[in-house]
């Protein structure tokens, strides 16, 4: 099917802390890094979402050594990008210089693993050699700032990865979705028509705490537990599993329901907070760069967010 030759990243250059957050809401350092597991997060102070995708497409495409032109498919993810159309992925294609078709899908902080899925698709119908994927997110944009369960938690980035059909890396994959907004919703402008009764709620992230942390340790630990025995493997095997980064205690809680040691999930929340589409590429490029990956290692991608949706993938390096 394919496999991952390229990685990148980018994140904003402005970093706010924990410290500076306790100024603006009623919180504190200590609170945020003991319940969730963050320090700081970057923020964009002018950069749209489309740019920092563009940014760390570059960077995916320099490590895989590959150009814009070679590219057959760009795909993109992000509930947080300036235009509804064009989309993300519109734009970072006309940044680049490619020519190759290109379309975003929203499943919202599951959504690179969704990418992953579409591109296993196009692969399959033998067309194309090189798909482009990218997630991103301008998340400060859609946060209420005066929120402080959710204006703590989420951060901005983007992270893109260079797939190709020359070999076969994608071996498994489970995405599963429970429609519905009751849990997580991030409601959209609602118009100014005058025909129009229904109102709607702000337009930013709206989140249930801890319904969302228990659908997410659930979630982690049978989709991890599937792959794992329709591949006949044990976690021993698997030398990283990626997590989506949303709570560094909703990976405690994960790790110990499946007796494994916490070293064996990749973090990196404590720096970027939950940058949603973005933080497994995001984690995926830093441990590509810090050549923590070594040819044929098994690792496991595992991803939950809002729709509900929820996917894990496990790929040989
Ligand atoms: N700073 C200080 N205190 C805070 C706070 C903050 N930022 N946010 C909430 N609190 C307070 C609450 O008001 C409450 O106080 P009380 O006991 O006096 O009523 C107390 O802390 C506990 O609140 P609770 O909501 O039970 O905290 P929690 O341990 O569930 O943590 C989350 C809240 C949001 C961090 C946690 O539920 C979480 O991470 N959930 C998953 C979110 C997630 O993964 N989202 C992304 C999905 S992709």
């Amino acid at each position: 099917m394919f496999h991952i030759i390229g990685t990148g990243m980018y994140v904003p250059e402005r970093i706010v802390t924990n410290d500076e957050l306790a100024t603006m809401v009623d919180t504190n350092d200590e609170w945020i890094r003991q319940r969730v597991g963050i320090a700081e997060r970057r923020i964009s102070t002018g950069e749209w979402t489309s740019e920092m995708a563009y940014k760390a497409a570059l960077q995916a495409l320099e490590n895989a050594n590959c150009k814009p032109e070679d590219l057959d498919y760009i795909l993109t993810a992000s509930v947080s990008a300036e235009c509804v159309s064009p989309s993300t992925a519109c734009m970072v294609q006309k940044l680049l210089g490619a020519t190759c078709p290109a379309l975003e899908v929203n499943a919202a902080c599951s959504a690179f693993l969704f990418l992953l899925e579409t591109a296993a698709g196009l692969f399959a119908r033998g067309k194309a050699k090189k798909i482009l994927v990218v997630g991103a997110e301008r998340l400060s944009g859609i946060l209420d700032w005066s929120d402080r369960s959710t204006c703590i938690i989420f951060g901005d980035g983007a992270g893109a990865a260079v797939l190709s059909n020359d070999k076969d890396g994608y071996l498994d994959s489970v995405v599963t979705v429970h429609g519905g907004d009751d849990v997580i919703k991030i409601p959209h402008f609602t118009g100014c028509s005058p025909f129009f009764t229904k109102e709607n709620d702000s337009p930013y992230i709206h989140m249930q705490g801890q319904e969302t942390f228990k659908y997410a340790v659930n979630a982690i630990c049978s989709d991890i537990n599937t792959l794992l025995e329709r591949n006949s493997l044990a976690l021993d095997d698997i030398r990283y599993i990626v997590p989506h980064q949303a709570n560094k205690r909703i990976i405690d809680f994960a790790a110990k329901r499946l007796k494994t040691s916490e070293d064996k999930f990749y973090l990196n929340i404590e720096h970027y907070g939950n940058t949603s589409s973005a933080s497994i590429p995001i984690a995926l490029d830093e441990l590509n760069r810090a050549g923590k990956l070594q040819s044929g290692d098994y690792i496991i991608l595992t991803a939950f967010g809002g729709g509900l949706a929820n996917a894990a993938c496990l790929i040989r390096w």
